[in-house]
């Protein structure tokens, strides 16, 4: 091995000094010259009509500069209605400030402009609106007949397939049968860094906007659709996120709200929101799902039918896959599947990490659970039989599947032999009741066109350049690991830069997809310099390259060598000055092989167990072990990859046991929209926690053969953490998260 081989290392975040010492800047962090500060005014009530605006009230206050409504919002701001973003769900996005409609509660109605922040945030609490009130529905219970399938969903949204075989008489056939609702409310992202933008007036119409997001080049076309300005005219930068989980995927009203003004103020504008208004953009949406399962007598599936509804708002169809992954996890002959949305007067639900597969795998494998009890068999030995050695949905392999690896080794790991079948059966030696559960997931390994720019410079170092995201996944660090290793340079030479839509495209971080689309951009863009680097030392003077092609050369160690002679080489660095150029630049492109993918499904998977410990008196759960065992084919960074799993956990246990957006339908408003209602763990409610990675190899998914750890991780785990209580206590929880309440 030699020391320029990165890929695969568990190497420490590059940018990890710049976050902890401060010297990372995030949106709301850009000091320019003569800002104004913008404060977004929400709107208390759910559903209705603005019919006053008492504006001159507060423009009468030394400092004010102005009051934005839909009284004086420009046309121009409309300027492509029928523009949507790369993330839009089918309808009609949200237009802020468009007219005097109340949609849903903590809408932003006004934005209030002041020479200081504090004006602005109090000139805004006195700001007079007087609304005509409309009878709003938030309740998705109340509409559970009102459910309707959606037409054209989001990007990557897949209606489920057809019915196959005969759901219906299977189930009734079965030897052994389960079926049950299993309910989850709303859930917010809750990022650490609020939503914010910076925008900086350039003169002369153009601006560079700061922005929080998880896409600048998303966030640079709708601000060239909505008002009209080129791209040139347009910088979104984004270098830092503190956390997005999809809460960015979408631009937010915080970019429109401060672009607005600054164009129209001819000034630069930051508009902030604060904790209460992260509850008003987008969330995990309620969701009701029905599941009946039927056994065969050999504890194989007979049947198997999921049925979701959701919740979406009043003017767009937000879609997400919840049952499909139903189809596919299992082998199984007989498999109906539903899905519909409800319309209610809330803001629309918004992807947040495995949307859709999060709560349709909780669902799922609840189920299955229920199912392996009712069967008399052990949870982990009933999937097994189980086992979908191709995905049925599409009728196709996969192009790699090592879920069984991931049962084995996590069962391995976890000691899940020693387990006690019968619930309630298991204490520790201080009177805990002990549960040991299980559950899994599938997730997509997909891919989306990216770009990339590199450029080689005589010194020897190597800055390569794309468009894409850094949630804090460890984008920075794996995009330089790539880059160092494809040209064999130390990693120390090599400084990879993003988020900034003067670099090449790349799409919106989300979809686990990153590492795949921007990482083979990367890999491409590095071999493109290779090869000019190649041509120049072939023509060096005794060039023991001579002849060589391509394949016939490696890049390691800051040289170019013959692989069949090591010995054989010429420093890099030497390279591009023997040649005279002070540089090579190149850029790349990358997209799936459609061709090579078509035959094939092409998944993530994983295998979660859990122990939790039940205080029989109180009800108290405490999750005391966790394993994750993911399959998510080539592993960039050992280390970067386990903080994903890890958060993964942590958020499992968070979703099992604490999260909830709770709507008091009274005022069609969230009543814990805060971080003190808004329950997430601490460090007290987290224990051990094992991540293994099964080692999987695939060609087919894309160069580099990785899948993408941003969400598979999250799977399973609150089914886990459920199916443990269960397991601890007899008693079956259907409904997320679990209070203790429900265990009393
Ligand atoms: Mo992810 S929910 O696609 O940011």
């Amino acid at each position: 091995m030699s020391n320029t081989t990165y890929i695969g290392k568990p190497t420490s975040r590059v940018d990890g000094p710049a976050k902890v010492t401060g010297a990372a800047k995030y949106s709301a962090e850009f000091n320019v010259p003569n800002m104004a500060y913008g404060w977004v005014v929400s709107s208390p009530i759910a559903k209705g009509t603005i019919t006053k605006i008492y504006a001159d009230e507060v423009l009468a206050l030394p400092g004010v500069v102005q009051v934005f409504s839909h009284e004086n919002v420009p046309s121009l701001a409309w300027f492509d209605r029928n523009y949507k973003d790369d993330v839009a769900p089918g309808g009609s996005p949200f237009r802020p400030l468009h007219d005097n409609k109340v949609k849903f509660s903590q809408q932003p109605v006004a934005l209030v402009i002041a020479e200081t922040l504090e004006l602005a945030r109090y000139a805004s609490s006195v700001l007079r609106i007087e609304y005509e009130e409309e009878k709003h529905e938030t309740s998705i219970e109340d509409k559970r007949d009102d459910g309707f399938e959606p037409g054209r969903g989001k990007t990557g949204w897949m209606p489920p397939p057809p019915p196959r075989g005969n759901p219906d008489k299977a189930w009734e056939n079965a030897t052994h049968r389960v079926e049950a609702e299993y309910v989850h409310g709303a859930q917010h992202h809750n990022p650490m860094e609020m939503f914010g933008t910076t925008v900086e007036w350039r003169g002369e119409g153009k601006i560079t906007a700061y922005d929080k997001t998880q896409g600048v080049v998303n966030v640079q076309q709708y601000l060239t659709k909505i008002f009209g300005l080129s791209k040139d005219d347009a910088r979104v930068v984004n270098l830092f996120m503190g956390g997005g989980f999809g809460s960015g995927l979408r631009p937010q009203y915080q970019v429109f709200l401060a672009t607005l003004a600054a164009l129209e103020l001819k000034r630069s504008v930051r508009v902030t929101l604060t904790r209460q208004q992260m509850f008003s953009f987008g969330h995990r949406p309620h969701t009701l799902q029905y599941l009946k399962l039927g056994t065969n007598p050999d504890g194989t599936l007979a049947a198997l039918q999921h049925h979701a509804l959701h919740e979406t708002s009043q003017f767009e169809d937000y879609t997400e896959n919840v049952v499909n992954w139903s189809g596919m996890l299992y082998q199984c002959e007989n498999v109906k599947l539903g899905y519909q949305l409800a319309k209610l007067d809330v803001f629309t639900p918004l992807d947040m990490r495995a949307p859709g597969a999060a709560t349709g795998s909780f669902a799922l494998e609840v189920a299955m659970d229920e199912m392996a009890y009712a069967a008399g068999l052990d949870p982990l030995d009933f999937r097994i039989r189980n086992y979908a050695e191709k995905d049925q949905n599409m009728d196709k392999p996969f192009s790699s599947k090592k879920l069984r690896d991931c049962y084995h080794q996590g069962a391995a790991k976890f000691g899940w032999d020693q387990r006690n079948h019968e619930p309630r059966s298991m204490q520790d030696e201080n009177g805990m009741l002990v549960g040991w559960g299980m559950a899994g997931g599938v997730w997509d390994a997909s891919m989306q066109k990216a770009a990339a720019k590199a450029t080689l410079t005589a010194d020897g170092k190597l800055l390569v350049t794309s468009a894409a995201g850094e949630n804090g996944t460890g984008t920075y660090t794996i995009m330089t690991q790539i880059a160092a290793q494809t040209l064999g340079l130390p990693i120390e030479a090599v400084t990879f830069k993003l988020g900034d839509t003067d670099f090449p495209e790349a799409p919106v971080q989300g979809g686990s997809w990153t590492a795949a689309s921007v990482g083979t951009a990367v890999k491409n863009v590095c071999e493109a310099v290779g090869e000019k680097l190649l041509k120049f030392a072939k023509k060096m003077d005794g060039s023991p390259l001579d002849g060589a092609s391509m394949d016939d050369v490696e890049f390691v160690n800051g040289q170019i060598r013959l692989r069949k002679d090591p010995n054989q080489a010429v420093v890099i660095r030497d390279v591009l000055q023997a040649s005279g150029e002070s540089k090579i630049e190149t850029d790349s492109s990358a997209m799936p092989n459609y061709l090579k993918q078509m035959p094939y499904s092409m998944h993530s998977h994983n295998a979660v167990f859990a122990e939790v410990k039940v205080d029989p008196d109180l009800g108290t759960v405490h999750v005391t072990r966790v394993v994750n065992a993911v399959a998510a084919g080539r592993i960039l960074n050992t280390k970067t990859a386990r903080s994903q799993v890890l958060g993964s956990v942590v958020w499992g246990i968070s979703m099992a046991m604490m999260e909830e957006t709770v709507m008091d339908h009274k005022f069609g408003r969230y009543m814990n929209h805060n971080y003190a209602e808004y329950h997430v763990p601490v460090n007290a409610d987290i224990h051990d926690i094992d991540v293994i990675f099964v080692e999987e190899e695939d060609d087919i998914v894309n160069p580099l053969g990785v899948k993408g750890i941003g969400e598979v991780g999250l799977l399973g785990v609150a089914a886990a953490i459920t199916n443990a209580v269960y397991h601890a206590t007899g008693k079956r929880v259907r409904e997320l998260p679990l209070y203790l309440d429900k265990l009393l």
